[in-house]
């Protein structure tokens, strides 16, 4: 596929492209300011190459129909030709990082590290099918997704989007996932983009957008590994990372960027920088950007400050310091792109196939989804056989995420960092309601707190408890400040510190509240089925000792009826560790993880031996 890039039906046409255009379009085709910031107008006057959403960042009621206008008012922008304007559609970037689900209605699917429990890539390239469709049914072709961390301490709070802390299973997956999102480039297809390259699942103490130190056969085994299949099967972009390796800074490395990803490992799409990356690269913007350029960054996610990027770039290739071949070879990776996905040929965005489809949020959509959700369930614990329930058990249901869709769905859905409650996520279920639909002597705590369980009245009770949803740095959970001066100290370059998620991996410790509506009704005499919603695996030792069976659902996504699919019994548990189970808090030393842990990597009980 990267050949494909390079085939002379492609390059041909963008080199006439190339030809016509002016350097205030090339600079335009490079810079993808944050809708918010950006008119259509200025799509067409500062001929921009892409626009995107960032986490919550939506257009109207924040429907598909909202959407597919807004992607049509920016696609017309772009196609309009005149004199001083070239008609390059514009590509829309997203992240549909589980599921298309930025967007209301939409099928939320398991976040990464779920479905590295799950281990099934063929169940991937599904997923990534029916979420690309659900992206095209809002007009946008592009989404910021799969992340390819191999996340190692599980202190960072991008842990849930690593699919394992195993390099060989996120390889695994890698593949698959691109394949199923750019399904063959036709019309079912979206533009992939592999992130965060590199070692961003490796910083020490977890910190995000931290330091990752690292020996460069480390890098490569660990962190650069899973490339390598996603650009074997085509993976059209890629991002680069936040952190640094060896205290240089990923967006100004020119190292990894240009020789090792471009050069060695022949990637010939376009790398597309973070979130005002390259901000971080310098205390001066322009200095700023020249890195970026100059290290080989091909598009610039600038969300704000997209003018000041343009007048810089154009100041750097007027006095020298950025050559125009650099700025040549990034417009044709861009324009590549463009041609090979087929976009210049594709009507406006409200006419195209997939717009406004039924399938979007659709019952297709979600038996995917629930399956995945069955699927990624590890079972940890199973005293006496108190799994699986019998449908006619008189079941107390309780704990803070029991009828919760929003806690199930965590972060990067309907807002950047998650929201809290049933009526953002529709459609779907929470994990109460899939309960009730199938064990009519089911009943929901009245308080949450499991303080009306009696031993006459329920036979067991199913306690849902963990983590409440956040995204990226303020997931973060940092022991102290020390952690972050240590880390600033190590990097050549700025640290955004973002206020974390809490202090603690212990659960007991950051979240008391569930260990005290297990107790409230293990004191009532009804044994306790815990289920754990989280981004990550926490130390769980006194709520494991305190129930009777206990499941790791991970962040299952909107459909919490393949929770009940597999607690009755209808289905056996299949998930299996993809990160070992810490059995204490070993701050700032993910191989302690590894050495004792509670459970191991590949551990999950089932009902059959
Ligand atoms: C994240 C990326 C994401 C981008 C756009 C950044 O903060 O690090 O993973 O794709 O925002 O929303």
């Amino acid at each position: 596929m990267t050949s494909l890039l390079k085939s002379s039906h492609i390059s041909q046409r963008v080199d006439e492209l190339l030809a016509r255009m002016t350097l205030d379009q090339k600079i335009g085709q490079m810079t993808q300011p944050e809708r918010m910031a950006c008119t259509p107008q200025d799509v067409k006057d500062y001929h921009l190459g892409s626009v995107l959403s960032g986490g919550g960042s939506c257009p109207g009621d924040n429907l598909p129909a909202d959407w597919v206008e807004m992607n049509d008012a920016y696609w017309a922008a772009s196609m309009e030709a005149d004199d001083d304007h070239l008609a390059i559609p514009l590509i829309y970037g997203v992240d549909a990082i589980h599921g298309n689900s930025n967007v209301r209605g939409a099928t939320v699917f398991p976040h990464n590290m779920g479905l590295g429990a799950a281990n099934d890539p063929e169940l991937l390239k599904r997923i990534a099918q029916a979420t690309a469709r659900e992206i095209l049914a809002t007009g946008v072709d592009w989404t910021f997704a799969p992340t390819l961390a191999v996340a190692q301490d599980y202190h960072w709070g991008r842990c849930y989007e690593s699919y394992s802390k195993n390099s060989d299973l996120v390889s695994a997956y890698a593949a698959p996932f691109v394949a199923g999102l750019q399904d063959n480039l036709g019309d079912d297809a979206v533009v992939g983009c592999v992130k965060h390259w590199v070692g961003d699942g490796g910083t020490t103490n977890g910190i995000d957008q931290g330091e990752t130190t690292l020996s460069e056969e480390q890098l490569r085994a660990v962190h650069i590994a899973p490339y390598h299949p996603a650009i074997e099967q085509g993976v059209l972009t890629i991002m680069a990372s936040f952190n640094s390796w060896n205290g240089d800074k990923c967006h100004g490395h020119k190292y990894l960027l240009t020789d090792v990803l471009k050069d060695e490992m022949g990637f010939d799409g376009y790398i597309i920088s973070d979130w005002d990356g390259i901000d971080y690269l310098s205390e001066d913007y322009f200095t700023a950007v020249g890195l970026g350029v100059n290290a080989g960054i091909d598009m610039f996610m600038v969300s704000e400050d997209w003018r000041n990027f343009i007048a810089h770039v154009r100041t750097h290739v007027e006095a020298g310091t950025i050559a125009i071949s650099r700025i040549d070879d990034a417009v044709r990776r861009i324009l590549s792109v463009k041609v090979a996905f087929g976009l210049f040929d594709k009507p406006r965005p409200s006419e195209r196939k997939w717009s406004n489809h039924a399938s979007y949020g659709g019952v297709e959509h979600r038996a995917i989804a629930r399956e995945a959700v069955r699927k990624s369930l590890v079972l940890l614990k199973n005293e006496d056989q108190t799994l699986p329930l019998q449908n006619d058990a008189r079941i107390l249901v309780a704990g803070k995420s029991a009828h919760n869709r929003g806690h199930q769905c965590g972060g990067f859905t309907v807002a950047w960092q998650g929201v809290r409650d049933n009526e953002s996520i529709e459609g779907g279920t929470s994990v109460w309601e899939g309960i009730q639909a199938v064990a009519p002597n089911a009943s929901l705590s009245a308080d949450g707190l499991g303080l009306d369980a009696s031993a006459e009245q329920h036979d067991v009770a199913v306690v849902v408890i963990g983590e409440t949803p956040y995204a990226e740095g303020m997931g973060d959970v940092r022991s102290g400040n020390d952690v972050i001066v240590q880390a600033g100290s190590q990097i050549k370059g700025l640290l955004k510190v973002l206020e974390p998620y809490g202090d603690s991996l212990e659960l007991a410790r950051s979240h008391p509240e569930d260990l005290a509506v297990i107790n409230n009704i293990r004191r009532a005499g009804v044994p306790v089925v815990a289920i754990m919603v989280s981004g990550r695996p926490l130390v769980i030792n006194q709520e494991l000792a305190e129930s009777a069976a206990f499941i790791a659902a991970w962040l299952p996504g909107s459909e919490g009826q393949g929770v009940a699919d597999v607690l009755f019994g209808e289905y056996d548990f299949q998930g299996r560790l993809s990160f070992p189970w810490p059995a204490a808090e070993q701050p700032g030393d993910a191989d302690a993880i590894e050495n004792g842990p509670l459970f191991p990597f590949g551990f999950g009980l089932s009902y059959k031996a």
